[in-house]
């Protein structure tokens, strides 16, 4: 008993976590996506029920499982999360929103396939619902994390999505070295805190870095 309490410091704590691409539909057969594979944010989630934590997971298409333990809410689009993590949001003590969401979505879906005619083609899209920036604005107790992928002056857009979105911390994830980001299993981050105090890891699998991300939650605790 005392073995599984010194096991379990998330233990009592709910953690909502949102993770995966969302998929924005232009018609029945097609869609806007993104390479997300879903496998950072399944890691985390279940880091966080091995740390004795309450895990619901918010997922967008992928191809990966889960622990049975773990709540999982399957959506498609930037709105259906939105309104996913809307439902769990005020209960919840941890917000975590590694999800690769839509910025922009079709302004119409057709209701039939669309059929090829002119040599050029354009569709019309609207921005999304920032879901993290929401969420922020109503922030009372949550201790509330968002990634960031950047390509250029990392750091200091990472510290303007944390300052805008009213974050505890914000993952960069760097897509400059070699063996990072969403095509591999492995990756290299960076923890910038809301005081501007930055972590930097070496590259590592997701699993380990994980368990990196879920000692910075438990050290704010
Ligand atoms: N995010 C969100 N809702 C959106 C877009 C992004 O909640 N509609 C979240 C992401 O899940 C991530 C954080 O905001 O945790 C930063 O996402 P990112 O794409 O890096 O930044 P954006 O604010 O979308 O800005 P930009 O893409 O222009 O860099
Ligand atoms: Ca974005």
């Amino acid at each position: 008993d005392r073995q599984l309490k010194e096991n379990s410091p998330l233990k009592g704590k709910k953690v909502l976590i949102t993770a995966g691409p969302t998929y924005e539909a232009i018609d029945p057969v097609r869609f806007i996506g993104n390479h997300s594979s879903g496998k950072m944010g399944y890691a985390l989630a279940e880091e966080l029920l091995k740390n004795g934590a309450d895990v619901i997971l918010v997922s967008g298409p992928t191809s990966l499982s889960i622990n049975q333990s773990i709540k999982k809410i399957e959506i498609t689009s930037a709105k259906e999360m939105l309104d996913a993590c809307l439902k769990y949001y005020d209960d919840v003590d941890i917000f975590i929103m590694s999800a690769a969401v839509a910025d922009y979505t079709p302004i119409n879906v057709s209701s039939q396939k669309i059929k090829k005619q002119s040599d050029t083609f354009e569709i019309a899209l609207t921005k999304t619902q920032d879901i993290l920036k929401t969420l922020g604005e109503k922030k009372k107790n949550q201790i509330l994390i968002g990634f960031a992928l950047e390509t250029q002056n990392e750091e200091q857009n990472a510290a303007e999505k944390l300052k805008k979105k009213n974050l505890d911390f914000i993952v960069l994830n760097s897509l400059n070295d070699e063996g990072a980001g969403f095509k591999h299993d492995t990756n290299k981050i960076t923890i910038l805190d809301k005081d501007l105090h930055k972590t930097t890891f070496n590259l590592k699998s997701k699993k380990e870095i994980a368990k990196d991300i879920c000692n910075k939650i438990i050290s704010l605790i």
